[in-house]
């Protein structure tokens, strides 16, 4: 082979394994600025953290909001951050803090984090990145798993609450949304000792509408809590596997016990 040939044969090599490393470590989607500590404690409290959770941070920077949420909460977290740099600042913060073994920094791609087990999620990206990664959150999170972002919300995906928090230099936004369920297709439903009915369901995101009877509907989801407004009833559930159980109110009645079973 000759010299130039070998140069040649070099050079590719290289190209594709800086192309190979590239594609296990992209650089950012979005660049570090920390959260402020007293927004950080308040996304985990519009969260509700308790000592049950285990807190995914999806870019975690310098691991505050995990690290909060290990010593403040008593959960256990997991950050996920692409910067090994980062990664090893939380770390040394997590062992000075004390919380070392309820705090996990992962230096990974959060767009390939395997997010199984993960009951609350927090997010400080930006709109575009909050968007590209919808579709994860909604495929691989649990129903009923609590997501909060820091200013920027998901488009078309509402929030079930924005809270307004006022840091050290302006105000922040956090947006909560909780994973719904799926509700979508028809079901026989029952209230009280009445004849079934059939009623069906189309879902987006977390909303509601179809028909029960010949009754329009609208509703909600909040993870596998379910509430409908038809006619004149108010049906509020929770849904496991096929079956909704729940009551049915309507104004000056007694509540009667609802039922559904899916049907499609
Ligand atoms: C705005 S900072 C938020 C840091 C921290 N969550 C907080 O609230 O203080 C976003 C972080 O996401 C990291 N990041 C950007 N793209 C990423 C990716 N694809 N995977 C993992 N981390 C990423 C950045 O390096 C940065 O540290």
């Amino acid at each position: 082979m000759t010299r130039r040939l070998a140069g040649l044969t070099l050079a590719v090599a290289l190209l594709a394994a800086c192309t190979a490393l590239r594609e296990r470590f992209p650089g950012p989607d979005v660049l570090f600025v920390a959260t402020p500590e007293a927004v950080s404690l308040q996304m985990l409290k519009v969260a509700a953290v308790t000592a049950e959770d285990l807190v995914f941070d999806l870019g975690s920077g310098d691991g505050r909001v995990v690290i909060a949420a290990a010593r403040d909460f008593g959960a256990r977290g997991v950050g996920v951050e692409i910067d090994p740099k980062l990664v090893s600042v939380s770390r040394d913060a997590a062992r000075a803090a004390g919380v070392e073994s309820r705090a996990k920094f992962l230096w990974q791609d959060l767009f390939v984090t395997d997010l199984t087990g993960a009951t609350v999620v927090t997010l400080y990206l930006r709109d575009d990145v909050n968007l590209k990664l919808r579709p994860k959150l909604l495929r691989e999170l649990a129903p009923g798993t609590r997501v909060v972002s820091h200013d920027f919300d998901m488009d078309d995906w509402e929030p079930d609450r924005v809270e307004r928090v006022r840091g050290p230099v302006r105000e922040h936004r956090l947006y909560f949304w909780v994973i719904p369920a799926g509700a979508a297709g028809t079901w026989q439903s029952r209230v009280g000792e009445g004849a079934a009915a059939p009623l069906a369901l189309t879902q987006r995101f977390q909303m509601l509408t179809g028909s029960l009877g010949a009754d329009a509907v609208r509703g909600r989801l909040s993870g596998r809590r379910i509430e409908l407004a038809a006619g004149g009833l108010t049906l509020r559930g929770v849904m496991r596997d096929d079956i909704i159980e729940g009551e049915a109110t309507a104004a000056g009645a007694p509540a009667l016990r609802w039922t559904a079973r899916r049907a499609s």
